[in-house]
């Protein structure tokens, strides 16, 4: 019995992939056969070394065929996009684009998102001006990526769009697992950095994106961008900036649903991170974009009545957060800088299932509370679940939720005011109180929670002292 095997071979010669194929026969009874054959391939490796610098191959080799076999990494420079930026290089990175999205092998992601086999997009190191934005195709694709450079957007590039747009132009179309890495992106005060509309699984990693009048990135519809490790911001500074007041546009626009932002730093925009969907979590964010007093906002989370964002571990630099009817918010392990606070905002007056929890305040001492009721719209009716607690606070004012206090007096009437330190003005669900009063033991009574202030009386005068414990969340009511 005879087997035919089929080795390919790929050698890296510089930047010059040579491929291999070998066809032999080899017998099954015996192991003197893969000995030769062994031989032959090593003395086959040595002469593709060669190759490059030959004009052509032996014939002795007659066994041998050689294959020019594309490398899936695209090269801008050998598509002549010039890196050094002084001409424009669209056509020649668009062209190396649409090369990419034409390697896919026989394979798919999701169903209908071609698989490219990890082709990818080198910038070589260079920088390239680009007067329209580099679209992906319009087909579909996945497992591909863009990296290793700069882009920067001309003079003449539209305002209203990004450089590197992951757009597909009919919604049956859909880009899966393309990553965008190790980029500088310019946008030169001509629209936006990155947008990724309805695209599933896409990683943003490593990218410094300045110069945009909208957006840094834009993410609308689709699934699971990530974004990790990456610097953003309008103008390069590194804070007290004298334009400060200026900064505009949005560092991250998230219009969508389950995303991650992840060790992120922004330095200028007017809002940091915009969330208007569900179910995403900002992780070890930094935010000195554009500080409170300026009219700045690190976070601002525009999903009234269901968000499900987590804010966890991250730095609030002189600008803080805002929730419109806030509904499932976390904002834990944080750190308020500079007077920066969290303002709950109401539209129709529903805050529910917000923790604000273990974060810490530092202030300037000028009374700036650390969690704000913007009511201008109508007060909060529908309060569930709230938990303002255990935030450690320097020169701010501390609110919370849960609140205890003492009093002593002489007398038949003990008040404990917790106006100053609960959060939701008027508004006492649960409270317990002990009368220490010594030998006595006179008969007494919660007489009063309104105003937030607890009243506690005796039939007799005697000497007490009051303790109480206050809270305005439901959580474990029965
Ligand atoms: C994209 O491709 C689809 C299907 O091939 C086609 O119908 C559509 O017109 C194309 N859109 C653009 C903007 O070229
Ligand atoms: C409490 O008040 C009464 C009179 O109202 C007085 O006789 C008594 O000394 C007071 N006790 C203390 C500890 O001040
Ligand atoms: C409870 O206290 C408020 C002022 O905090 C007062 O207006 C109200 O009359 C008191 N209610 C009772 C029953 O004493």
């Amino acid at each position: 019995m005879m087997l035919k095997k089929t080795i390919v071979l790929k050698l890296l010669v510089g930047f010059v992939y040579a491929s291999i194929i070998l066809d032999y026969a080899e017998s099954s009874y015996s192991g003197v056969g893969g000995y030769h054959d062994e031989m032959r391939r090593i003395a086959l490796v040595k002469a593709a070394h060669t190759v490059r610098n030959r004009a052509s191959q032996p014939q002795s080799y007659s066994t041998v065929t050689l294959v020019p076999q594309r490398s899936r990494v695209h090269h801008a420079t050998e598509y002549g996009a010039d890196p050094t930026g002084r001409l424009d290089s669209t056509e020649a990175l668009q062209q190396a684009l649409s090369d990419a999205f034409g390697s896919q092998v026989d394979a798919h992601l999701m169903e209908g998102v071609a698989d490219l086999g990890g082709a990818e997009v080198h910038l070589d190191g260079g920088t390239y001006t680009i007067s329209h934005p580099l679209r992906l195709p319009n087909i579909s694709g996945g497992n591909f990526m863009i990296h290793g450079g700069s882009i920067r957007a001309s003079d003449n590039f539209p305002g209203n769009r990004h450089l590197i747009e992951l757009w597909p132009s009919s919604s049956s179309l859909l880009y899966e697992d393309i990553t965008l890495k190790d980029l500088m992106i310019n946008s030169n005060f001509r629209g936006g950095g990155i947008s990724v509309i309805n695209s599933l699984r896409t990683t943003i990693d490593n990218c410094y994106i300045s110069h945009f009048t909208t957006n840094g990135i834009l993410i609308e519809g689709g699934h699971e961008t990530y974004i990790r490790n990456s610097f953003i911001g309008q103008h390069i500074n590194v804070g007290g900036s004298h334009r400060e007041k200026d900064f505009s546009g949005i560092g991250i626009n998230i219009m969508g649903n389950d995303n991650a932002v992840t060790d992120v730093v922004i330095f200028s925009a007017s809002i940091g991170i915009l969330v208007a969907g569900q179910a995403n979590v900002l992780t070890g964010v930094h935010c000195y974009n554009k500080a409170t007093g300026w009219g700045g906002t690190g976070i601002y989370i525009k999903a009234p009545g269901l968000t499900q964002t987590r804010i966890l571990n991250s730095y609030f630099d002189f600008t803080g957060v805002v929730a419109e009817d806030p509904v499932q918010l976390q904002i834990t392990g944080s750190f308020f800088l500079g007077n920066a606070f969290v303002l709950i905002k109401s539209l129709a007056g529903v805050v529910c299932g917000v923790n604000i929890v273990d974060n810490m305040f530092s202030g300037d001492y000028t009374g700036v509370k650390i969690v704000q009721l913007d009511q201008s719209n109508g007060p909060f009716t529908n309060i569930e679940q709230v938990i303002v607690d255990r935030n450690t606070v320097r020169g701010m004012v501390l609110k919370s939720t849960v609140a205890r206090g003492s009093v002593w007096n002489n007398g038949t009437t003990w008040a404990v005011d917790f106006s100053k330190v609960l959060l939701f003005p008027d508004l006492i669900k649960n409270v317990q109180y002990t009368l220490h009063a010594g030998a006595k033991f006179p008969n007494h009574v919660l007489r009063n929670v309104s105003g937030n202030r607890v009243t506690v009386e005796s039939d007799m005068p005697v000497t007490a002292t009051l303790h109480v414990s206050v809270d305005q969340s439901m959580v474990g009511y029965i």
